[in-house]
């Protein structure tokens, strides 16, 4: 039998991949790449039997644990590091890793970053913009994933705003242009699987954003009954978040990124137009742009994998509608 040319091999390595991103992006990912190339790391590898069932290697880690890190990473070649939900206490472990990484040889480092993370006033860029550093310190080749609002944390609120026929926020007119989390989870695959990304930063969210006051008419006209939105001074806003149950630290930073998205950070700045001085990029369809640094802004597939021309009500059936 004649040998067969081998497909090249990456060891892709997915952490958070029980969290509600990550598990999206392993499906993803098992689109093109078989189970045996992925491993997946979790916290709790007790909960983690969906993921073994999928044929992917499952590997025990926590992020305050560097040694976990180390055996976890062994021989990984592109590893996707989904932001840790512990907020607060994000730059430390984010350290961990990248670390972890750089002992481990690892030939690409994707990060899930926030929109415009190098540039936002939200309270919750901080940690990104750290994360971000610290990765260019690293030396590791790397590329961001700048992601935008989800558009199921608005869509999480639905049953809430059904109940009440009101979806309170602090956003006024400011316009938000959110996407699915499996939109964004088919950049990061695509990131992962992509034969050149070292040095990217893709800023990725919706294409069409809308008014929490147009979120609202639009559950309204889904669920054929009123509600509508009520626009809260930032401090009840946070105040309300944590009388439904929210802790006072994530009801404040949920309450500034309301407030920020009047000031436009809840929509995708489209990249800046060529400088004068220099020629067109005809190589990316006009479309790149290098800043000064590491890192260029390329509107490329990926960017268009979670471009949605209208917001996808669709996907989010609303309760008894
Ligand atoms: N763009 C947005 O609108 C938006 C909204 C919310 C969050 N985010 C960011 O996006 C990230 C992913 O979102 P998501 O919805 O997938 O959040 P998620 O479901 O809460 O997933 C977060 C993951 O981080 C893991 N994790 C937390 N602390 C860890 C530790 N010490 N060691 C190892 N793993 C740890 C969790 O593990 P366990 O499964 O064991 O808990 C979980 O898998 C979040 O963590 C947050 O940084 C973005």
């Amino acid at each position: 039998m004649p040998d067969q040319p081998m497909p090249l091999r990456r060891r892709l390595l997915v952490t958070g991949a029980n969290g509600q991103l990550g598990r999206l992006v392993i499906d993803a990912l098992l689109k093109t790449v078989p189970a045996a190339w992925i491993t997946a790391t979790v916290r709790d590898g007790g909960t983690a039997d969906r993921l073994a069932s999928l044929g992917v290697q499952v590997r025990v880690v926590d992020y305050d644990q560097p040694a976990t890190l180390d055996e976890a990473f062994a021989g990984i070649d592109r590893l996707l590091l989904i932001s840790s939900s512990a907020v607060g206490q994000r730059i430390a472990q984010h350290r961990n890793v990248i670390e972890a990484a750089r002992r481990a040889g690892v030939k690409l480092l994707a990060y899930t970053s926030l929109l415009h993370a190098d540039t936002s006033p939200l309270g919750l860029a901080a940690e990104h913009r750290e994360t971000e550093a610290m990765l260019r310190a690293s030396g590791i080749p790397a590329v961001l994933l700048r992601n935008g609002w989800y558009t199921e944390n608005e869509t999480a609120s639905i049953p809430a705003a059904l109940a009440h026929g009101v979806i309170l926020g602090s956003a006024g007119e400011g316009r938000i242009s959110s996407a699915s989390r499996a939109d964004y989870a088919a950049a990061a695959a695509a990131v992962l699987t992509a034969a050149e990304e070292e040095g990217r930063i893709h800023e990725l969210a919706g294409d069409e954003p809308c008014t929490m006051a147009q979120l609202a008419a639009e559950v309204s006209r889904q669920a054929g009954r009123p509600v509508e939105y009520t626009d809260l001074p930032e401090a009840d806003y946070a105040t309300a978040l944590v009388q439904a149950g929210l802790p006072q630290g994530l009801a404040s930073l949920l309450a500034d990124s309301a407030v920020g998205s009047i000031q436009g950070c809840a929509v995708r700045r489209r990249p800046a137009a060529q400088p004068a001085h220099r020629p067109p990029d005809h190589a990316a369809g006009g479309k790149r742009h290098r800043r000064p640094g590491n890192f260029s802004v390329k509107r490329d597939r990926i960017e268009q994998a979670v471009e949605q021309r209208q917001p996808d009500w669709s996907r989010f059936a609303i309760p008894g509608s």
